[in-house]
Order: C-alpha cells, then sequence, then structure tokens
C-alpha cells in the first residue's frame, strides 16, 4: 500500500497553487541549485509535480519520479492541461534503474526523504542516476527539531522548541500535526545517518543551509504550520547541497 495514494486530493489541496517561488524554504533550495536551465534535472518523490512545473518553466529537462500512481496521475492532469515536457515515472526511489531513467544533471528531493522509509538504498540511487559530477539538493524537516516526541513550551521568555527521542529513528506519527506527520507519518533520522548514508554512497556535502523565514511566510495552507514563533528560535528545515565524488581516473 502507497500511504500518498490515499491521501492524494488532499495533498494536491493542501499544497496548494502558489508559485514555488512563495515558499521561501524552495528558494533556498533554488538558491542551492544555482542555475538549471538547459540541465536534465531529476525530480526524485515529485508528488503532483509542483517542483517539475516550476523547474520546466525555468528551462530545465525534467523527469518526476514519484511512488504514488494517484499523485502521479494528477501531475499528468497539469501536464496534458499545459504542456511543459515534463516525463513521469512511477518507481521507488529506494530501487532505481539506471537504464530506465537516464543520467541527470542534478537530482532534488523536496521535502520528502523523511517520507522514504530506507535511506541507504535511497542515496545510493540518487549517485547511480547522476552524471560524474552532478548536484542533489534535499530539503527535509530538521532532524534536530522534529522528532516522534517534538513539541512547544510557551515560557514567559518565549516559546521553547522540546525534543525528545531524537536518537530513537524510525516511522512516527503526530496526533496534532495537520500536516504529512499527522497523515501519513514520517520516518525520524539522526543528523549523523543522513550525512553518513550520503558519504558512503559517493555524495559529498558542500553546503547547507537552515534559513530562518518566518516572516517571509504567505498565506500557503501547507507553510501555516512553519508560521509559529518557535521557528524563529530554531530551524524547521534543513536543506543540503551535495556533488557526486567520482574517483579520477590514474593517468
Ligand atoms: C511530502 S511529499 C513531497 C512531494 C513533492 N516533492 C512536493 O514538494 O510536493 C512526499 C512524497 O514522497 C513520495 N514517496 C514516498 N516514498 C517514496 C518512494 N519510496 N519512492 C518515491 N517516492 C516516494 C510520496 O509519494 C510523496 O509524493
Amino acid at each position: 500500500m502507497v500511504a500518498y495514494d490515499d491521501i492524494a486530493e488532499w495533498y494536491d489541496q493542501w499544497v496548494g497553487t502558489s508559485p514555488m517561488h512563495n515558499d521561501p524554504y524552495f528558494s533556498e533550495v533554488e538558491t542551492l541549485m544555482g542555475d538549471v536551465t538547459g540541465q536534465r534535472i531529476c525530480d526524485l518523490a515529485c508528488g503532483q509535480g509542483r517542483v517539475s512545473r516550476y523547474l520546466a518553466d525555468l528551462g530545465a529537462q525534467v523527469v518526476g519520479i514519484d511512488l504514488s500512481a494517484k499523485l502521479l496521475e494528477i501531475a499528468s492532469r497539469h501536464e496534458m492541461e499545459l504542456p511543459m515536457g515534463i516525463e513521469y515515472l512511477l518507481a521507488d526511489a529506494q530501487n532505481l534503474d539506471v537504464e530506465e531513467v537516464g543520467t541527470f544533471n542534478g537530482v532534488i528531493c523536496f521535502m520528502a526523504l523523511m517520507d522514504i522509509p530506507d535511506l541507504t538504498p535511497t542515496m545510493n540511487s540518487v549517485a547511480r542516476i547522476l552524471h560524474p559530477d552532478g548536484w542533489f539538493v534535499f530539503s527535509i524537516l530538521h532532524p534536530s527539531f522534529h522528532t516522534s516526541q517534538s513539541g512547544e513550551l510557551v515560557l514567559p521568555e518565549g516559546v521553547v522548541r522540546t525534543i525528545r527521542s531524537y536518537f530513537v529513528e524510525g516511522h512516527w506519527r503526530s496526533d496534532t500535526r495537520t500536516g504529512p506527520p499527522g497523515k501519513v507519518g514520517a520516518y525520524h533520522r539522526m543528523l549523523l545517518t543522513y550525512v553518513n548514508a550520503l558519504t558512503d554512497a559517493g555524495l559529498i556535502v558542500e553546503r547547507m543551509s537552515e534559513p530562518c523565514t518566518i516572516d517571509s511566510f504567505t498565506d500557503t495552507p501547507s507553510l501555516s504550520g512553519l508560521k509559529r514563533p518557535v521557528w524563529a528560535e530554531v530551524p524547521a528545515v534543513l536543506v543540503v547541497r551535495c556533488r557526486k565524488d567520482t574517483p579520477k581516473q590514474e593517468a
């Protein structure tokens, strides 16, 4: 059973129709990607295709990949209404077949790695489909500040993010959150698990961003939970850029 199939229509409504540049977290992603014009890019775990469409509009050649047939149906509907040359493929990020998807200058994975159960094969897939020297940019709920037992305390001196169970990795689901962690849950991993899995796959971290963007939100429903004052104290989201490390041939 694919979790996002059950909530595909809800997810489509929830992300809304506001362009990606209105999402301050995507702005950070865009900065770390750099100019994408003319590049062949894989939008990994593309969902209903909002990032794919944005990148295609910037002049990239985009292949969107997702495990949810229902979300891909919505993405394909958009592509039929306004053709942008985006190719959508139903596949599991944990075992992408390089023959099937070709090779890419870059892979983007926007707010989705925490939805994928197994990180190591996913990182290996990314490395496999990238050109030598290709880039990988992703954003995730910041693993230091979202765990199975994280919350907020309002104290006289201000709001405090509370974190327990940081060392407990695995699936969790929130009873109170209105976004995907409350609907389908998420996988928590320690920061070191991310960095070690990237390094083991030959993806070298070049740059990171921990944006404090509290003042720049619009009224997009998917961003309302990230508008709270606590996110001016600690970062809600982590953005990372990696470069595929291809061993140089001996002369
Ligand atoms: C929070 S959504 C993000 C979607 C999209 N990147 C966006 O920003 O709207 C997480 C996505 O991860 C996808 N996903 C989960 N597990 C996956 C897997 N193993 N392979 C590919 N996609 C997967 C879900 O179907 C869903 O579309």
